[in-house]
This record gives C-alpha cells, sequence and structure tokens, in this order.
C-alpha cells in the first residue's frame, strides 16, 4: 500500500478518502516513486496548530507540513518519503476563498508538501522557491491530465416548456433549447414527460428523439401511459422518479426498495428494448442495494438536502452521505450519476466526486440564462465540470 491515509479530522469530514488516495498515488507515479511509500495525515485546526507548535514552533494551524523520513527511523520493505499532514478546515475555508472545490485545492496543497518531501523549500531563496513553484505545476499539470474523468453534464430543459406554458403558445421551444446547449458543450439532454404534462410536451419528446444528438435521457414516473411512451419511443436511457401531482418538482428519491417487483418489470421491460434504466434515488445504501437487486443501470444520487442545506455543517454532512452513496453503488457494480439542485456554487464539489459519470442540471442553467443567454449559461457550468 503505497499511500497511508489516515483521516484524523473529527466528526463527519468533507473529504472523499479513496479520491484523494488515488491523486496521491497518480503524484507518486508522475515522480517515479511508486516504489516509496507516502503516509498522508488528515486533521483539523486544533491538531494542526499543535503539531505546527511542536515541530516547527509556530502556535497556530496552517494548511499543509510536510516531515520528511529520517533514514534510521523506519523499519519497512518499502522506502518511505516522510508524512504529509493537511488541515482539512484551513484546506475548506482557502477552497471557499479561491473559489474552487475542496478536492483541487487539497491536490494542490498535497503536490505543495509532496515538493517538499522531494527535498525542495521555497524559503531557502528566491532561486529554490522559483524551482518548486515550476516543479509543483509539473505535477498539478501531469495530474489534471492524466485524470481518468470529466464529470460529463446534461441539461434539462424542462423549464422552457414551463415558460412556454405559462402563455400556453409556442416559445421558448425546449427542443432550440436542447441545441443550443448541445452546442455549449453538454452531453446529455434530459427531459421529464410528467403525467400531467405541466411543462414537456409528447410532441417535445417526439421531436427531440430526432434532434438530440447526444443523448436523450427521459425522466418519468413508473406509470403505465409514460412506460407505452418511453418504449415506442426509444430514448438512450430513462430515469425512473417519484411523481406527486401537487409538488413543485421532484421531492426526493425514488422507494426502490418498497416497490422491487413493479421495478424489476418496468426494467426489464425497458432492458427488452435496449433502454438503459437509471434510478433517481436518496443517497441511501438500503435504496443502493436495492437497486442492484433490481437490474438498474444507473442511480442517480439526489443530491437535493445537499444543495438546500442551510449551514455548512448540514451541506458537509449531506456532502459525505452523497459520497459514500456513490462510491457503494459503483463498487455494486451501477453507473452512477447525481442531480437535483445544483448550481454554480455548489456543484464542484459534487463534480470532483470520483465515481460520478454524470450531472443533470436544468433549473440553476436557466435562471442564469435568462441573464447571460444560454449558450453562456451552460459554457459556465461545463466549466465546472470541467475543472472540478
Ligand atoms: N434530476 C432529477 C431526477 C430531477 O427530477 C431534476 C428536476 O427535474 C433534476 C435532476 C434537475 O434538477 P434542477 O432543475 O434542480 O437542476
Amino acid at each position: 500500500m503505497p499511500v497511508l491515509l489516515s483521516n484524523k479530522y473529527p466528526g463527519p469530514s468533507p473529504v472523499c478518502p479513496s479520491h484523494l488516495r488515488r491523486t496521491a498515488e497518480q503524484l507518486l507515479e508522475a515522480a517515479r516513486r511508486s516504489d516509496h511509500e507516502l503516509s498522508l495525515l488528515l486533521v483539523d485546526d486544533r491538531a494542526m496548530q499543535e503539531i505546527n507548535r511542536q515541530w516547527r514552533h509556530k502556535d497556530k494551524p496552517t494548511n499543509v507540513l510536510s516531515f520528511p523520513q529520517a533514514d534510521d527511523d523506519y523499519i519497512s520493505p518499502q522506502p518511505c518519503l516522510g508524512d504529509i499532514v493537511i488541515s482539512v478546515d484551513t484546506a475548506r475555508r482557502q477552497a471557499r476563498q479561491r473559489g474552487i472545490s475542496l478536492h483541487h485545492h487539497l491536490t494542490i496543497l498535497l503536490v505543495h508538501g509532496f515538493v517538499h518531501l522531494l527535498g525542495y523549500d521555497h524559503e531557502g531563496s528566491a532561486r529554490q522557491a522559483e524551482e518548486m513553484t515550476a516543479l509543483e505545476d509539473h505535477y498539478l499539470h501531469i495530474l489534471a491530465t492524466r485524470r481518468t474523468k470529466m464529470v460529463k453534464l446534461a441539461i434539462n430543459v424542462d423549464h422552457v416548456a414551463t415558460l412556454r406554458q405559462a402563455r400556453g403558445n409556442t416559445e421558448p421551444d425546449p427542443v432550440t433549447a436542447a441545441a443550443i446547449a448541445e452546442l455549449a458543450g453538454a452531453v446529455g439532454i434530459v427531459v421529464h414527460l410528467r403525467e400531467d404534462r405541466r411543462h414537456m410536451q409528447d410532441r417535445d419528446v417526439e421531436i427531440l428523439r430526432k434532434t438530440v444528438q447526444t443523448k436523450l435521457n427521459l425522466e418519468m414516473a413508473a406509470a403505465e401511459e409514460i412506460i407505452a411512451i418511453a418504449l415506442d419511443l426509444g430514448p438512450d436511457m430513462v430515469t425512473l422518479v417519484p411523481e406527486k401531482r401537487q409538488e413543485l418538482t421532484t421531492e426526493g428519491g425514488l422507494d426502490v426498495a418498497a416497490q422491487k417487483e413493479k421495478l424489476r418489470d418496468v426494467i426489464a421491460r425497458m432492458t427488452a428494448k435496449n433502454i438503459p434504466t437509471s434510478l433517481f434515488i436518496d443517497p441511501d445504501s438500503k435504496q443502493i442495494q436495492a437497486a442492484r437487486e433490481v437490474g438498474a443501470t444507473f442511480v442517480e444520487i439526489h443530491t437535493g438536502r445537499y444543495a438546500d442545506a442551510t449551514s455548512e455543517a448540514e451541506e458537509d454532512q449531506e456532502f459525505m452521505l452523497i459520497a459514500a452513496a456513490a462510491e457503494e453503488a459503483y463498487e455494486a457494480g451501477l453507473r452512477v450519476n447525481a442531480g437535483h439542485g445544483l448550481n454554480y456554487v455548489n456543484s464542484a464539489r459534487v463534480a470532483a466526486l470520483p465515481f460520478i459519470e454524470e450531472l443533470s442540471i436544468g433549473h440553476a442553467v436557466m435562471a442564469r440564462a435568462i441573464f447571460v443567454g444560454l449558450d453562456q449559461a451552460v459554457r459556465e457550468m461545463v466549466d465546472i465540470c470541467r475543472f472540478a
């Protein structure tokens, strides 16, 4: 195990440990040090202040500290580079100030600590500082280009239809919106054909089936009338969601565990037509296992509670549930998407999660499009996904 990660952050940690470990392993590889061990310790500000005071006589927390391994104080079959200690509290504060995702900032801190372990020290001289920065940039570039995944962005165009239905005429047309979203970089179009037809109409999905160039994801309730339409239409995938007539928008995940027989049957009918099925679920282990049992191809993890959180602590807690659910679903052999309530502030963190393939975003993009235009609104969200 070349990277020994110890998470000593008290309480719920907003870090996805497996993602960070993988980044550290890639860094060892990039530096041709895969035969070395690296120890990574995550702490809070209190513990960091204590370490900083004890070893550097500085009585304050800091973001990252490195401790190279002395030759004689470790007996291991593998050589060890040393320890990198990161304060999650400081990292999170700095990430927010810089407007980047926590994982992105953790990567920057990890690389900084790692380059110290290689013997560089920016406090030595201006020249050393310059060399160190150049090496850090080099590794950051390698890590960015070696990323095994970039989360994809699917745009939900329901709200364009909502605006049209407000007047009951023909504009704005969600078909045009879908084309603009694709041209701006979306790799999927999502539409929810509700039983009450409050926004998307049958005509819309029929035309979109013919015009969408990327992937058409039909969101729907497991209701006979809509199932028949889906089987006839043949979208690239369907996402089954719970649907209540009184709700403003989808309010929560499907209770898959409570309706396994019904969902198994719907999924089998879709599969017979080569239509993969996704189940929109809360980040809950019971629902993930049920989704696997009924034969779903994807789950879409409901991010609504994370998006609606009213405090940082609540947001962190909900984020952790999403991170853990994504990993569990992936381990169970499911493909993993996420969505609901994601916007220009809260998406980066979800996009940075390693096991999530695609984000489904509608309202925030359409709301921004009113002011900046749909093309720009989609491009800005694509950038968030790309650089998360
Ligand atoms: N995913 C699902 C299953 C949804 O029902 C919705 C809302 O239609 C979304 C994603 C997109 O949510 P939002 O419009 O809040 O981005």
